[in-house]
């Protein structure tokens, strides 16, 4: 694993997990119509818990969205009525737009440009389909989308009303940097909402098998067992921080917050299975960490 994140892009790139990842891309496609509909509800409640923060409506706002990725999916979703930004480390091209595939080769390497390439021809078109159609909307209103590290200088962009985040903070190296820009990019009284996907859960590891269809092949929370550890190959930098870093970094930073632990249904997937030999093997990590998948942090610039 490496220490700091790597300069050209987050995520790493072997041949081998390149073919496996576009091959499950592939096979996915027959699940976009469950999966989307999914996405929605869980971008809806984002909102939600965001107008909750805000005390009004999530429109006419100005809104950043740190590390959107290709998919762009809450970002579409959120510029249906605000203006928004996204700024991340890999150049993120809308469509065949040949001039960011050149960028991108520049910035991220070719690996990053045959995943994208890859992923835009085999389900790039059925994924933006599916998404317009449940958001009604015929064309979508893109992003604006900057090249920057939010661990690096605070971007000049800005300020917002609102800056988001998911699955972004568990691959910085920095996170204390990032938290700070985020608090500088936000107007007085803006809010900030980031989901992360946390290292101690069963799939914190970020390898491959576990996101194209392997996870339950796995030995249980192995990444974080030192007879199993080194079976496992992150496809991503991790700073494997654990909650109660995080929580110090926002009790710190932003003393008002809000956390919200997500399990989804992994207390019934895993539950069954935990023995007390691998409890006892897991002793240091309370319950919360290991079945909590994504945290949420969220709260407000104060005023003055
Ligand atoms: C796991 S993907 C998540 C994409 C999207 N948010 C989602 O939930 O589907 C992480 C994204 O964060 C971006 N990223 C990683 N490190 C970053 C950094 N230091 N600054 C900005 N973006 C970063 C990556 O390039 C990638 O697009």
């Amino acid at each position: 694993m490496h220490d700091v994140q790597p300069q050209k892009s987050y995520a790493t790139f072997g041949l081998a997990r390149s073919i496996r990842q576009l091959k499950h891309v592939w096979e996915s496609r027959r699940q976009i119509d469950t999966d989307m509909p999914t996405l929605l509800g869980l971008v809806q409640e984002s909102e939600q818990r965001i107008q909750r923060q805000l005390g009004r409506k999530v429109e006419q706002l100005q809104m950043l969205e740190i590390g959107p990725g290709q998919g762009l999916e809450r970002a579409r979703y959120f510029g249906r009525k605000n203006t928004v930004t996204g700024m991340d480390l890999d150049v993120i091209p809308v469509g065949f737009d040949m001039s960011s595939y050149l960028h991108m080769l520049q910035e991220n390497g070719p690996g990053r440009v045959v995943k994208s390439i890859g992923r835009r021809m085999l389900i790039g078109e059925a994924h933006d389909t599916a998404w317009a159609s449940l958001l009604g909307v015929e064309t979508f209103n893109n992003p604006k989308l900057i090249h920057g590290n939010i661990c690096g200088e605070t971007p000049n962009v800005g300020p917002f009303d609102v800056v988001m985040s998911w699955s972004v903070f568990e691959h910085l190296p920095n996170p204390r940097q990032a938290v700070e820009n985020v608090l500088k990019l936000l107007k007085p009284g803006g809010v900030f909402y980031i989901s992360l996907h946390l290292y101690t859960s069963n799939n914190g590891h970020h390898d491959i098998r576990a996101f194209t269809g392997d996870e339950d092949s796995l030995p249980l929370w192995g990444h974080l067992r030192p007879s199993t550890e080194e079976m496992f190959a992150p496809s991503a930098y991790l700073n494997q921080w654990r909650l109660s870093q995080w929580r110090q970094l926002f009790a710190e930073m932003a003393p008002d917050h809000q956390e919200i632990l997500e399990a989804f249904e992994s207390y019934e997937r895993f539950a069954p299975r935990m023995t007390p030999q691998l409890r006892d093997e897991l002793a240091e990590y309370a319950d919360e960490e290991l079945y909590t998948i994504n945290v949420v942090y969220t709260g407000r610039k104060p005023i003055a």
